[in-house]
């Protein structure tokens, strides 16, 4: 034995006691745990050389020792280590933000879009990105409101002059869609839509919807019903009834206004639907034969239907918020909550 377990214990101690950076300590630990090299090492294949009797103590002892020397050269370590991350943050620039950092998510009514894109994706739509400015042509007078038709008054809107305005419905994809594609044509449009309306609790003069348009031969109320089930009821996750009641839209005919079983009391009677089972939800029906004509569709062969959605009012209904105004102020500790 070049040594007792003491003295090497102590020969280790004043190596300990000289090393002041974590560099130092590396060094230490090479020269006594390095495994090809080390001090430990070395002692250790003695071993094979010892009377079979000497052998247990002495490897117990070295084990031991082992055991000793890595701990020693753990707490210096990290008591090093400690003290250069405290002088690191010294250096640090407190105008930084703290950690952890906030992380930006997207805003529930876009999250709630791209769930609705995926539903008609896996459908087999095709979605459009179109204008919000828009021409009077497509937002009106394509879809049968021609100039001072009264149907205009209910969508009070932002003009820039006698042509262009921000559309007022995303209902504009359907001659969109009509001129750019041949049937079958499963086309939907999702985004914003502007009204001069108040900002109140109901109302937004900015908001978001989606719209609906399916044409081919042989399409009636049945295609949109079906249709209408299987996306209500993916969308609210839960299992929707609903019901038609007549609706006047003069883009259609017949049109729709669509009613679904009150997603609260499941159509027992609440305070959200005020006791009658049902919510209001979007409008519909089969495109006007006019529309058809209008966007280059023969109206003999093809048919089609329609519907337009508040997505907005979508996301006051499936998150329980009781003002829509929360959804646009980008308040974040109502945004957090998504
Ligand atoms: N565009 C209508 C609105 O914003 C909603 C609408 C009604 C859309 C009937 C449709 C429809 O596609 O068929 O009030």
């Amino acid at each position: 034995m070049s040594g007792s377990f003491e003295e090497l214990r102590r020969h280790f101690e004043e190596d300990l006691t000289r090393a002041s950076s974590l560099d130092d300590v590396k060094r230490v630990r090479d020269k006594w745990l390095a495994r090809d090299n080390g001090i430990i090492t070395g002692e250790m294949k003695r071993l094979r050389d010892l009377p079979k009797e000497e052998r247990p103590a002495f490897g117990q002892g070295m084990n031991q020792l082992r055991a000793q020397v890595e701990s020693r050269i753990e707490e210096l370590r990290a008591a090093l280590q400690a003290a250069e991350d405290l002088r690191g943050r010294k250096r640090s620039d407190l105008t930084r933000p703290g950690y952890p950092f906030a992380l930006g998510t997207l805003h529930p009514i876009r999250q709630l879009q791209e769930e609705i894109e995926a539903i008609f994706v896996s459908l087999g739509f095709t979605v459009f990105d179109l204008p919000e400015v828009e021409t009077d042509y497509y937002n009106f007078e394509a879809l049968n409101m021609p100039r001072l038709h009264p149907a205009r008054d209910a969508q009070d809107t932002f003009y820039f002059d006698d042509n262009l305005l921000l559309r007022t419905h995303c209902s504009t994809v359907q001659v969109h869609a009509m001129e750019s594609m041949k049937p079958p044509i499963r086309a939907v449009n999702i985004g914003k839509a502007y009204r001069r309306d108040a900002f109140d609790a109901t109302h937004s003069p900015m908001f978001n919807q989606v719209d609906v348009l399916v044409v081919d031969a042989g399409i009636t109320m049945g295609d949109l019903k079906g249709t209408l089930e299987i996306f209500l009821k993916r969308v609210f996750q839960q299992d929707i009834r609903m019901r038609l009641r007549p609706g006047y839209f003069p883009f259609v005919e017949p049109g729709a206004e669509v009613d679904i079983s009150c997603i609260f009391c499941s159509g027992s009677g609440c305070r959200i639907c005020k006791q009658s089972g049902w919510i209001e939800i979007l409008g519909a029906g089969m495109v006007h034969p006019k529309v058809l004509r209008i966007s280059g569709v023969d109206d003999a062969r093809y048919s089609g239907f329609a519907w337009g959605m508040g997505i907005d009012r979508v996301a006051i209904l499936k998150y329980g918020v009781d003002d829509i105004r929360l959804f646009f102020e980008n308040d974040l500790r109502f945004l957090n909550q998504f």
